[in-house]
C-alpha cells in the first residue's frame, strides 16, 4: 500500500457568497489612489518590484489605515481560521492576527519573482482585478533541492506529483498557504492591470 504523508495544503475559496464586486471595485479605486498617493513606494517598486506598484515597503498596514481594508482582513481571518483548522494546528489558545496587508498592482509586462514570506506562519492573497488571462500564482514543490538524482515526471503526471502547480488569478477568491512555501508570479502578458493584496499572518 502506497499513502501520501507530509503534503503541502494550499487554500482556496471565494472570500464571500454576496457583494464581491462591489467590494472589488472599492478596493480596486483605494489601491489606485494608494499607488497615486505613495511616492516613496513607487520609488522602492522602481528598484525592487520592475514595471510595477507594491506598497510592501511602505504602506504595509492598511487594515488599520482604511475601514474597506479592515473589512476585508474581518473576512479573511475568517478563512485563515478554518485553514490553520485544516492543518490541525494547534495555536496553544492564542489568537492570530494580520501583521502585513499590502498592495500589488501589476501592469502589462511586470512579473515578481520567487519569494517566500518571513515572519509569519500564513500567508496569502486576495485577487481584486485579474484578467481571466492573466498570470496566476505558482508555487514551487519544497522539497525541490533534495530531489538530487530523481528522474523528470512523466508528461501525463498525477498533478500532485508536479514539481509547480499554478493558481489561477480570479478577482473575488483567496488564496491561503503556509508562509514558509515559495511562490511567484509570472509575467503579466495581458493588457490589463492585475490587482492583488497581500497579507500575512501570526499566532500569539
Ligand atoms: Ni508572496
Amino acid at each position: 500500500m502506497i499513502r501520501a504523508w507530509f503534503p503541502t495544503l494550499i487554500y482556496c475559496e471565494p472570500l464571500m457568497g454576496n457583494g464581491l464586486d462591489r467590494l472589488n471595485a472599492d478596493l480596486a479605486a483605494e489601491c489606485r489612489s494608494l499607488r497615486d498617493f505613495d511616492r516613496a513606494g513607487r520609488e522602492w517598486s522602481r528598484r525592487n518590484y520592475p514595471g510595477g506598484y507594491t506598497s510592501y515597503a511602505s504602506l504595509n498596514e492598511l487594515h488599520h489605515f482604511s475601514s474597506t481594508f479592515t473589512r476585508l482582513e474581518r473576512r479573511i481571518t475568517r478563512h485563515v481560521r478554518s485553514f490553520a483548522r485544516a492543518l490541525d494546528m494547534d495555536l496553544r489558545g492564542c489568537g492570530i492576527r494580520m501583521t502585513d496587508c499590502w498592495v500589488n498592482i501589476m501592469p502589462p509586462s511586470s512579473a515578481h519573482s520567487l519569494h517566500l514570506h518571513p515572519l509569519s506562519f500564513i500567508s496569502g492573497t486576495y485577487y481584486v482585478a485579474a484578467h481571466r488571462r492573466c498570470p496566476g500564482l505558482k508555487f514551487e514543490d519544497p522539497r525541490l533541492d533534495r530531489f538530487m538524482a530523481a528522474p523528470p515526471r512523466l508528461a501525463g503526471a498525477r498533478r500532485a506529483n508536479l514539481s509547480h502547480v499554478t493558481y489561477p488569478a480570479r478577482a473575488g477568491n483567496l488564496i491561503l498557504f503556509e508562509s514558509w512555501l515559495r511562490h511567484e508570479v509570472p509575467q503579466n502578458r495581458v493588457g490589463a492591470e492585475r490587482i492583488s493584496i497581500s497579507f500575512n499572518y501570526n499566532w500569539a
